[in-house]
């Protein structure tokens, strides 16, 4: 059984990121894996300040004693990491970035605890065109992070969504939802 645990980077827990997470964790968990999702925007995360304390030691912590030393825990444990987050001004959330920032505090001494690890993403904008709503940055900076963490990745979903909830009425969108959980569970 593999451990997927997924970012959530929407505030809207009834958006159209969210609506997605539901359905591809509805088949891995009918697959028989594990799903976790953190809501990062439930978490007060603080921003990295950049002191690097967890390179000294490599204590798998950070010295900013918030709720992230709690939560990377999930996040060690993982076989697969699924970033998901609407586009906001042309890349991901700062829920997001948050986070993601502070996943300093997991390098070990010569690498990073997620190396080797397997990614996924989904995306979700307001735009018609993928093209005039950014996603494309956000692809490339996580795609940079991946093969910084020497990662595979497995796919990236995104599509319009807006103020209501669409995504469901998006076949495609849909469709390449079911295709991106069949590589997850391959
Ligand atoms: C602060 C903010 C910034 C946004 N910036 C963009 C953008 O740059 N490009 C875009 O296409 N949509 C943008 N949108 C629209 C959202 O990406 C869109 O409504 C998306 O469906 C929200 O996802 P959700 O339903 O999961 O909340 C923005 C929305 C907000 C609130």
């Amino acid at each position: 059984m593999s451990k997927i645990l997924i970012l959530n980077g929407s505030p809207r827990k009834k958006g159209n990121t969210f609506f997605l997470i539901q359905e591809l964790s509805k088949i891995i968990i009918q697959n028989g894996h594990d799903v976790e999702i953190l809501h990062l925007n439930d978490y007060d995360i603080k921003p990295c300040q950049g002191c690097f304390w967890c390179y000294k030691d490599f204590p798998l912590k950070c010295v900013q004693n918030d709720v992230m030393n709690g939560l990377y825990p999930s996040v060690l444990d993982s076989d697969v990491i699924i970033f998901a987050s609407p586009i906001y001004w042309f890349n991901y959330s700062a829920q997001l970035k948050l986070f993601i920032d502070r996943l300093v505090a997991l390098h070990v001494k010569g690498g990073h605890s997620l190396n080797g690890l397997k990614f996924a993403s989904i995306f979700v904008y307001g735009d018609t065109t993928a093209q005039g709503s950014g996603v494309f940055t956000a692809i490339e900076s996580i795609d940079h992070m991946i093969r910084y963490f020497l990662g595979e990745n497995l796919g990236v979903v995104h599509g319009t969504g807006g103020d209501d909830l669409t995504v469901p009425d998006n076949p495609k969108l849909m469709n390449d939802l079911k295709r991106l959980a069949e590589k997850i569970l391959a």
